[in-house]
């Protein structure tokens, strides 16, 4: 149980604190303090990160860290790494970072050292991955596989189909799909262009018994049983879960199934066999070098102090605007098309973990948590929502993240530069932008009419960090997910809440089921208990008979 900081005197300094900072723009922060471009910035393995953009001040970060330990960072972070029940609402460890440790590492649990098992699933998954690759397992009728079919959701779908398509550039094995969604138009449309024959199912479910999952691996089971027979089914369907006996019992032996462990939470599971289609997609290297990127950062986290601790600086940026400035979200913006997923796939992460507004005693949490995570990748957003980033009335912080290193390149047209350079002016000008703005007198300066003015200042004074990597390869996205995983961590270590259970997510599930019936039960009033939905449902049902 983590100490209650909103009470403490720490806390009430950080908020007088805040109304001096909060009265000072950017501008006058740089022209106060100049070298801080310079110096605020932290540096996590290839991850080169500035947070001078932030309306911070050098005491401000002071302050935020000493929040930080007062909270007990340092000791729940030795914990989770030494697997410690911190998941207390579900009295179970939470050891994602075993997932990625070093072989020669023990870390000894109910008796077991997870690290053994933790490696000797990634050798089955190693050597499943080379026979597929190199078409010693083949379909029912020996045919080589051509595609892979990943069937899971949330944590279970969101980390592998980010990071195929994030290493789409390093993809040299089978191609790879992935069905999520109940809407029967999500299997069907991935089905279409398939053949039975050469396509092999990944089944991805902790608990084996998430209702979308469940359906969408009962109609690929059917859609390959109708062409193929029954007896295909072995050589085209595996199973990653926990649970054994509800894997047999869906007709995938044992040996088809790579297994994970409790101590793994849904959205921090990509890094266990949940990323066996990723691995499928680069080969067992690949999937190694991005292992070993999350551990780069892992052993950054753990070890260094503080102040040059990028997961914990930047945590404690996001306490910051949330908890004192009422800040409601952050956007994340990849100036890398192939990270297109990457804010899709940080909202389960960083949603799921710090939505709550308990704190792990069950008490309320005294203060605004929780972000709310989008972003697009740029530069399309410039030509979407910058508009509200730039002029809007929200204070939105932004993380940029880009590479000095293309996967690929383009000339331009007229031959000065390249794209990428293209792509990387734009991601520092929109952070320039944001921070210093245009005032009223440089535009009036411009010659531009007096009631145009007003429409044209650009306030500035909007935060954003900027998350510079050498190069979009396995080992950086390895780095860039567990950057944002320690984020969560710290914030919800200050918050004193529990990151690594969902409860908020199971209402709806059983109330969808019990709703069901009243959608295809055509006789009497639907009886669910309020008008609104009553409604809904009569309007649904005339439509359905017609
Ligand atoms: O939506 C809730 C949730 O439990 C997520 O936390 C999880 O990632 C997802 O459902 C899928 O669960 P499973 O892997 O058990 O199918």
């Amino acid at each position: 149980m983590t100490h209650n900081v909103t009470t403490t005197p720490l806390w009430n300094k950080l908020s007088d604190h805040h109304w001096e900072v909060a009265a000072t723009h950017l501008r006058e922060l740089f022209d106060a303090d100049p070298h801080r471009g310079e110096d605020l910035n932290v540096t996590a393995g290839d991850l080169y990160i500035d947070y001078s953009k932030h309306r911070v001040t050098r005491e401000t970060v002071g302050l935020l860290l000493d929040l930080a330990r007062a909270a007990g960072v340092e000791h729940h972070r030795e914990a989770m790494f030494t697997g410690e029940h911190i998941n207390t609402s579900e009295d179970r460890a939470v050891l994602h970072t075993a997932l990625r440790a070093n072989p020669e590492r023990e870390l000894i649990l109910d008796g077991q050292n997870v690290i053994e098992d933790v490696h000797a699933v990634l050798g089955r998954m190693g050597e499943f991955t080379d026979r597929v690759r190199s078409g010693v397992w083949r379909g029912a009728t020996g045919e080589r596989i051509r595609t892979v079919v990943n069937i899971g959701i949330g944590g279970s779908d969101l980390g592998p189909a980010m990071a195929y398509r994030a290493l789409r550039h390093y993809v040299d094995g089978p191609e790879v799909r992935f069905v999520s969604n109940i809407d029967p138009t999500d299997l069907l449309s991935n089905l279409t262009d398939l053949d039975p024959r050469t396509t092999l199912f990944v089944v991805v479910s902790k608990t084996f018994s998430t209702l979308e999952t469940m359906t969408n691996a009962s109609a690929a089971r059917r859609w390959i049983t109708g062409a193929l027979g029954e007896d295909a089914v072995p050589r085209h369907f595996v199973a990653v879960s926990t649970d054994t006996a509800r894997v047999t019992d869906f007709g995938i032996t044992a040996d088809n199934m790579f297994g994970f462990w409790e101590w793994v939470g849904g959205r921090y599971s990509v890094g266990s066999a949940v990323g066996l289609s990723v691995m499928i997609a680069i080969g067992r290297e690949r999937f190694t070098e991005f292992l070993g990127g999350m551990r780069a950062i892992d052993e950054h986290f753990r070890t260094a102090p503080l102040e040059s601790n990028a997961p914990v600086i930047l945590g404690m940026l996001g306490v910051w605007y949330s908890s004192f400035f009422g800040a409601d979200s952050r956007a994340v913006l990849p100036y890398a098309n192939d990270l297109a997923r990457f804010p899709a796939y940080l909202q389960q992460l960083t949603m799921e973990s710090n939505g709550k507004s308990v704190r792990a005693d069950g008490t309320p949490v005294g203060t605004f948590t929780g972000e709310v995570f989008w972003g697009e990748p740029g530069t399309n957003g410039q030509h979407a929502f910058h508009q509200l980033l730039h002029q809007g009335t929200h204070l939105i912080p932004v993380d940029f993240v880009g590479f000095t290193e293309p996967v690929e390149d383009l000339p331009t047209l007229d031959g000065i530069g390249s794209m990428h350079d293209v792509l990387t002016a734009n991601l520092l000008a929109q952070s320039k932008v944001l921070a210093f703005g245009r005032t009223e007198a440089e535009i009036a300066e411009d010659g531009t009419p007096a009631e145009l003015v007003p429409h044209k200042v650009m306030p500035g004074n909007r935060p954003s960090t900027t998350i510079l990597g050498t190069k979009l390869t396995p080992s950086t996205l390895g780095q860039l997910i567990a950057l944002y995983e320690h984020q969560v961590f710290v914030q919800g270590v200050v918050w004193g809440i529990d990151s690594f259970d969902q409860w908020g997510v199971e209402l709806g599930k059983t109330s969808a089921l019990e709703l069901g019936p009243a959608l295809w039960d055509q006789g009497g009033a639907p009886e669910v208990g309020d008008s609104s939905t009553a409604s809904l449902i009569r309007l649904y049902r005339r439509a359905r008979k017609e």
